[in-house]
């Protein structure tokens, strides 16, 4: 049996130890097993090369992705696909695993609707899939937002001031919530519910009459401008305002311990699928791997963690 293995969309930490966990557990199981450098680009190009024990040696605690990774805009259109399909083809591949988030899921399944086994595992910082409680890459960009806060808290606090951080996650709120609990951070702001400046500013003057001086409210990417924001509440409360813009800091770095479980929880079990011929996308549910199949994968809403919220706004005052 051959078995291909692939990383697109945005790298995120935890990548390199799932393609660790495929390659040897396939190795276990006597599979050879290909890397395709580039995403779906290197798909489409036939960018394949066999991958060994040696080739994923000292991985498990690297950021970023060996196989290295691209958001294909050729894949989307018919030619791209066709050529795709024809790589799997001549180099005789009987099941692909790939590893990315939203998109490169979508890319799976229309990979999957033309007759390819594949089996999909979400790797994202956004944790955005509604299907799975985790995606690789997620808790270890939290960490990273959780030791620049307490930096940023540090100088915020010598000066009195506010600071507003700017998290990614696209159109998802839960790096902001997570870190937001994590860091102890005043208030948050996500694209789940309407922002309510006035009372994230009544907060913050609560606060400050208490003797509070520092004040950090996170933002995620989703809910526009955190400069526009920072003015907005400098002009309601007086009080002095920064504004940080985490970036790209977010999505490298050692994976967490969390990520590093999941990431070979999930590279093995994705071998074991594919062997059995099954496709989908895998999840990690209530501490269980399952596999959803690709159809429900897009269906399934993303819910918002509430009681997190909850939790935050009771403590974080
Ligand atoms: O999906 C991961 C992510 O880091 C998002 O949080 C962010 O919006 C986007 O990717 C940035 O993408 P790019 O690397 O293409 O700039």
């Amino acid at each position: 049996m051959r078995i291909a293995i692939l990383t697109s969309g945005g790298d995120a930490p935890g990548m390199n130890a799932t393609i660790r966990a495929v390659v040897r557990t396939c190795i276990f199981e006597g599979i050879e097993v290909y890397g395709i450098m580039g995403g779906y680009e290197g798909l489409i190009d036939a960018k394949f090369e066999k991958l060994i024990e040696a080739s994923v040696a000292d991985i498990i605690q690297r950021g970023g992705t060996i196989l290295s990774t691209t958001r294909s805009e050729r894949f989307q259109t018919d030619e791209g696909f066709e050529k795709a399909l024809n790589s799997l083809k001549i180099f005789e591949i009987d099941a692909l695993i790939v590893l990315g988030g939203d998109g490169s899921l979508r890319g799976a399944k229309k990979l999957c609707e033309a007759g390819i086994n594949v089996v999909g595992i979400p790797c994202s910082i956004d944790n955005d899939m509604g299907y799975t409680d985790y995606t690789i890459g997620f808790m270890t960009a939290v960490r990273t937002v959780t030791e620049a806060i307490s930096n940023i808290r540090d100088t915020t606090e010598a000066h009195g001031r506010a600071n507003v951080v700017e998290v990614m996650g696209r159109e998802c709120g839960d790096i902001a919530l997570f870190s937001g609990v994590s860091s102890g951070a005043e208030s948050i702001i996500v694209p789940e519910f309407p922002m309510n400046i006035n009372e994230i500013a009544e907060k913050a003057l609560v606060g400050k009459n208490r003797g509070k001086r520092h004040h950090i409210i996170i933002m995620a990417e989703g809910c526009g401008s955190a400069f526009e924001f920072a003015k907005e509440f400098e002009k309601l409360t007086g009080i002095d305002t920064r504004v940080t813009v985490l970036g790209y800091i977010q999505r490298g770095g050692a994976p967490s311990i969390f990520d590093r479980i999941l990431a070979s929880e999930f590279g093995y079990h994705a071998v074991y699928f594919a062997k059995d011929k099954k496709s989908g996308a895998l999840g990690s549910v209530k501490g269980k791997i399952i596999m959803e199949s690709f159809e429900d994968v897009f269906n399934i809403k993303k819910k918002f963690r509430q009681d997190l919220l909850e939790i935050l706004k009771t403590v974080s005052i």
